[in-house]
């Protein structure tokens, strides 16, 4: 067995900041190795990936690709397999977000947006399921399975206003998350988190305060979600969940619950 081939490995797509970050970087302090995908961010990767080498030398390595290439996600799975020999975890966290309006949206937006939310998830869990099938060692005898953990959104259950497009290209990425969970099983088990208002999206102004007040009073727990709160979710049900899969766990703070 090479170098680094009995720890495992995790692939985190659109790792360089935000959600993807924090995500990366708690699989990392969980002991695992993690590849981080970007597409155009790469000046924020490297960094990322020079800190957590830092931490623990050769445990971080960098893939970019555009997941609208049909090469991305063979690629991706073969720098995971080059650099840490092994693929046991991955999570489909990049995503395109933006408004399409009825009377604007076309073709092009469809493609952005069914790219990185749902087609390109589906040709990388099926590449990352292969590589699964080939660990050497797998698992633990108590969860013996890969995992794949897919970033959906509660409005992938109900519609986010003028967000047409997004919103059914995420109810997509949960029914795949069920049909990969039953397609894949026993060997990967398959699940999503669905966070509720986490992070504005970059590029839209922030909302006013009294406009964020509002959308707090819709939420029971009455406050924003963090990073944090995505990334621990992510790593019960990639790492602490050995009996679960084709599940959607909302982390929302009850947002779902009155909407
Ligand atoms: N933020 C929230 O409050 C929130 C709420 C609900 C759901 N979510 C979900 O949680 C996940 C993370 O959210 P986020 O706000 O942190 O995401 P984000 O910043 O909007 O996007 C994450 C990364 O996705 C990458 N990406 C976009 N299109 C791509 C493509 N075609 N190919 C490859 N990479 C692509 C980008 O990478 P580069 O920068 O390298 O180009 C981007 O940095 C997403 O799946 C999102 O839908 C987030």
């Amino acid at each position: 067995m090479g170098k680094g081939q009995e720890e495992r490995t995790a692939i985190v797509t659109g790792a360089a900041r935000r959600l993807g970050a924090a995500i990366a970087e708690t699989l990392h302090r969980r002991g695992l190795n993690v590849l981080i995908h970007c597409r155009g961010s790469v000046r924020d990767a490297e960094e990322r990936v020079a800190a957590l080498n830092n931490e623990r030398p050769g445990s971080a390595a960098l893939a970019v690709a555009d997941l609208g290439d049909d090469e991305a996600p063979g690629r991706i799975v073969s720098a995971a397999l080059e650099a840490f020999g092994r693929v046991d975890v991955l999570v489909n966290n990049a995503s395109g977000f933006y408004p399409t309006p009825l009377d604007r949206a076309g073709p092009a937006d469809w493609d952005a947006l069914v790219d990185s939310n749902q087609r390109g998830p589906f040709w990388l869990s099926l590449a990352a399921a292969r590589a699964m099938a080939d660990r050497p060692g797998r698992g633990t005898d108590h969860d013996r399975s890969g995992a794949i953990v897919n970033l959906v959104d509660i409005h992938g259950m109900v519609p986010l206003a003028g967000h047409a497009i997004y919103s059914q290209a995420k109810a997509g990425l949960i029914m795949q998350t069920r049909a990969l969970a039953k397609d894949l099983a026993p060997r990967v088990r398959v699940n999503a988190v669905a966070p509720g208002s986490i992070l504005w999206p970059e590029g839209e102004d922030s909302p006013t305060a009294e406009v964020a007040a509002q959308r707090l009073e819709r939420v029971p727990l009455g406050r924003q979600g963090t990073p944090d709160d995505i990334a621990g979710a992510v790593a019960f049900l990639a790492l602490d969940a050995p009996y679960v899969t084709g599940q959607v766990l909302a982390v929302d703070g009850g947002r779902t619950l009155s909407m």
